[in-house]
């Protein structure tokens, strides 16, 4: 009996092992179970993040120069040897090497050239009809078609149905330079709104300044010891009217407000209405953007530029309703710049750093009003530094290539603080789901949003069969 109880209990192992064994077993199944979701999860996203870029690739891939528009150049720009200085200059003050953000903002730098070509280079609409035409390069001086420097810095363009017509505005500053005090920023007196038209986007006829500055009224908004930053104009289905939003200032840029001016043609004149703190918030950094459903949100840098509002406007676009989020709060983020593709939104920003470039950051959201989550820089191509530097420029626009879907217009500024009027253009091709540049960090999460990528070039032009939206 004793015997039989023990031959048993030889293959009986105690209850607690056993249990122990089931659920270790049980525990390792869960864990298998998990990696095995994770991964398949994993598999199933980034199929779906390469089949959207694949897609945009597919729709694209019968036009000869698409490919163009995503192969970048390395821009190896070397800096000089340092100039020579005596031992005793060394001694008294060692010299560190100057970065390439400081050779740009130096006046006197012998790399100047490279980020400010000379008028020899300008993009000249009416005589670069051969080899060049239709060509951006991005930095160059780029005329209109008086022979003119564009002035239309810090701006936007509306595409208009009813003239089939694209309207540039921006800030027309061509007026000297100046420090309104020692503390104070490189300023140009307000001149006004310049606008330009265009049906392929590279060729710009002057309609004047759509909105002028104020000589002689001291307390007016437009007065031109003031500040007027970032115009942008949608058209109002409801009330035929173009509208304009602006960032209007002091020249301490205390007065941190949003101005608003109307007009029944896109080329002006408008009329200003006023000047408001949006929300009871500052407002500086701003833009606009005019949803699918005719539904148009301002967006601005507010609580000293820590964050970013947003809000949609009331129907006649005059006024912001009292709805608004406070999206990115921390981030010190302005210059936005918004866009759409495929129901999600994309917005670019730079950090605040005044007229000196900084890294860009993408942004994504499902809903405009937000939560926008920060995807990392957009920038691909150049160099570290030009990657770093949003290629020594800073975001202003997105605009949509209308027939390819995905593609979009970058628009920024590269700004000359040395003198505001020289400040160049920075256009490039910007896609959404394009290829991926370098490896995927996602920090073992999944990447959620389709990749938003701005390809550097010295020299584009848009896919040849694009041609307006006519
Ligand atoms: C950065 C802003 O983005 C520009 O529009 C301008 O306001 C400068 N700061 C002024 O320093």
């Amino acid at each position: 009996m004793e015997n039989k109880t023990r031959m048993k209990n030889k293959y009986k192992k105690p209850t607690t092992l056993n249990c122990y064994a089931g659920s270790r077993y049980r525990f390792s199944l869960m864990v298998c179970s998990f990696i095995g979701c994770v991964l398949l999860f994993h598999v199933y996203f980034l199929n779906q993040s390469q089949h959207s870029q694949h897609a945009v690739m597919q729709m694209n891939s019968d036009h000869p120069y698409y490919r163009e528009l995503v192969e970048v150049e390395d821009d190896g720009i070397k800096i000089p040897p340092p100039r020579k200085r005596s031992p005793r200059a060394i001694k008294r003050k060692p010299k560190r090497p100057t970065t390439l953000i400081e050779e740009f903002l130096d006046e006197s730098s012998q790399l100047r050239y490279i980020f400010f070509p000379g008028q020899k280079t300008a993009i000249d609409p009416l005589n670069d009809a051969g080899n060049e035409s239709l060509y951006y390069h991005p930095g160059r001086i780029w005329l209109d078609t008086d022979g003119n420097p564009i002035q239309a810095h810090g701006g936007g363009i509306l595409y208009d149905d009813r003239s089939r017509t694209y309207y540039w505005y921006g800030e027309y500053k061509d007026g000297p330079t100046y420090y309104a005090h020692k503390k104070a920023a490189a300023r140009v007196d307000i001149i006004g709104v310049g606008c330009y038209s265009s049906k392929d986007l590279w060729t710009w006829k002057n309609e004047g300044i759509v909105l002028a500055a104020e000589e002689a009224n001291e307390t007016h908004d437009l007065h031109t010891s003031n500040v007027l930053e970032r115009p942008k104009v949608i058209y109002n289905k409801n009330t035929n009217k173009y509208v304009m939003w602006m960032h209007i200032d002091d020249a301490n840029y205390t007065k941190a407000s949003v101005g608003i001016a109307i007009s029944n043609s896109p080329t002006g004149p408008f009329d200003y209405i006023r000047s408001t703190r949006p929300h009871g918030f500052e407002s500086r950094d701003m833009t606009i953007f005019k949803d699918d459903d005719d539904v148009a949100y301002l967006v601005y840098s507010s609580e000293d530029n820590s964050e970013l509002h947003i809000g949609p406007l009331t129907q006649d676009y005059l006024d912001v309703t009292n709805v608004m989020r406070r999206i990115l709060v921390g981030q010190h983020r302005e210059a936005p710049a918004l866009f759409k593709h495929e129901g999600t939104y994309y917005m670019i920003t730079s950090g605040c750093t005044g007229w000196a470039p900084n890294e860009a950051l993408a942004h994504a959201a499902e809903s405009v009003m937000g939560p926008w989550e920060t995807m990392g820089n957009p920038c691909v191509g150049g160099n570290k530094v030009f990657r770093l530097a949003t290629f020594f420029a800073q975001s202003t626009f997105v605009l949509p290539l209308h027939g390819f879907p995905g593609v979009f217009i970058f628009m920024a500024d590269r700004w000359n603080p040395a003198d505001l009027r020289d400040s160049r253009y920075v256009w490039l091709p910007l896609l959404v789901g394009g290829p991926v540049d370098r490896p995927l960090d996602y920090s073992f999460g999944f990447p959620l949003w389709p990749r938003v990528s701005i390809y550097w070039h010295k020299r584009w032009k848009l896919p040849y069969k694009w041609s307006g939206k006519n």
